[in-house]
């Protein structure tokens, strides 16, 4: 195979950079102010997610103003539950609405994993247009929500601070949690492996909620669907390097890419870079891990959490990134000192 020679790519495949690459979850959102327009010429977040030439807009909009080394494709992980029949709505500052699922009646009314794409297609047509317009050097990195994360809202109907819903159905009725684990499963494999058709270079499975999985629970939940997607994709398309995030893992970050083959682990800001590097980043790539709140607050402490997490990281390959997703109340010059920041070592 040929080596690749987009940096992004380079650290997926083992190599270890002199400047890491960087991107930042979310770096298309609410605190640039032309993502607000080209959302209010949307009309709402659904309509933009669901209009190719909008989103592939707002996609481009933080590679043209800071030249991240990733374009992240628009899109939202409940997108997934609306292709599998659950009604979806955002409410204005609170967050996701679904139809809520509790009983073998609720599962039994979804829709088949193979439905998807009825709902899906604007998303790879999305997909094409970015793929054609990115810059040479930019890599273009899809993504789904994992089984377990996406259970939790489709459970709830909503986000919930501690997943209680989603724990309750497990306990109390653990064959459709298993099912609904499942269709998720199933379709995410499907969604997924249609991106990378469409031109994605790289995906990504955001497990936000993992870390509220405990013992048996995170290896049968959150490990174990990792596992048969990254598996289902690179027997379909080999080759195809895969980010994992099971966000707030803790010591279960230890062996997750090789358990999973993932090729790259990526970090929340609560696990120390230093401890991250030795325990974690043994195994190939990491990604991670400044706090997003230096996107709002700046100044010196930024420029110094930037260096140490880049210093921690040096000896191994490393894609730098926030912990979480960047919120809308960040400044984008921050943005900018973490890049030079980063840029600059
Ligand atoms: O990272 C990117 O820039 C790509 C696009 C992207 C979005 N959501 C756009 C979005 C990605 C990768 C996501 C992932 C996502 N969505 C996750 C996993 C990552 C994480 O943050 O833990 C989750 C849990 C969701 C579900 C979701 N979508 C919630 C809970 C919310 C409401 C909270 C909020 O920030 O408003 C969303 C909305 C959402 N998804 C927005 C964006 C830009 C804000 C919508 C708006 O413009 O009003």
């Amino acid at each position: 195979m040929t080596q690749p020679t987009k940096t992004i790519l380079r650290a997926l495949a083992g190599e270890t950079l002199p400047t890491p690459p960087i991107w930042m979850m979310r770096q298309a959102g609410r605190y640039l102010p032309e993502y607000r327009a080209t959302r209010a010429q949307a009309g709402d977040f659904l309509s933009l997610c669901y209009n190719p030439e909008l989103a592939a807009e707002v996609t481009l909009q933080p590679i043209r103003r800071y030249g991240f080394d990733a374009a992240i494709l628009f899109a939202d992980i409940l997108l997934v539950p609306q292709a599998l029949g659950a009604d979806l709505w955002f409410v204005t500052g609170e967050g996701p609405r679904l139809s809520t699922i509790t009983s073998q009646a609720d599962f039994d009314a979804l829709k088949p994993a193979s439905d998807i794409h009825d709902t899906l297609s604007p998303i790879y047509e999305t997909v094409r247009i970015l793929s054609r317009e990115l810059p040479k050097e930019t890599t273009l990195i899809g993504f789904a929500g994992a089984p377990w994360t996406v259970a939790t809202y489709m459970i709830a109907g909503r986000g919930t601070p501690d997943q209680g819903p989603a724990h309750a159905l497990k306990d109390e009725n653990r064959p459709v949690f298993e099912a609904l684990l499942h269709r998720i499963t199933e379709a995410t494999i499907d969604y997924l492996s249609c991106q990378i058709e469409a031109g994605a270079e790289v995906v990504k499975v955001f497990d936000s909620w993992a870390g509220s999985l405990k013992g048996d629970d995170f290896d049968k939940y959150a490990l174990e669907p990792a596992k048969r997607i990254i598996v289902a994709l690179k027997e379909k398309h080999p080759g195809i390097p895969v980010i994992a995030f099971p966000r707030e893992a803790g010591e279960k970050y230890v062996g997750f890419a090789k358990a999973t083959g993932a090729d790259c682990v990526a970090l929340d800001n609560s696990v120390d870079a230093i401890w991250a590097a030795e325990h974690v980043q043994i195994d190939g790539c990491v990604q991670g891990n400044l706090a997003s709140r230096h996107m709002v607050t700046g100044g010196q402490a930024l420029v110094n959490e930037t260096r140490a997490i880049v210093e921690a990281f040096r000896k191994g390959p490393h894609i730098f990134n926030l912990g979480h997703g960047i919120t809308p109340d960040a400044d984008p010059e921050n943005v900018q000192l973490m890049i030079d920041t980063v840029r600059a070592m």
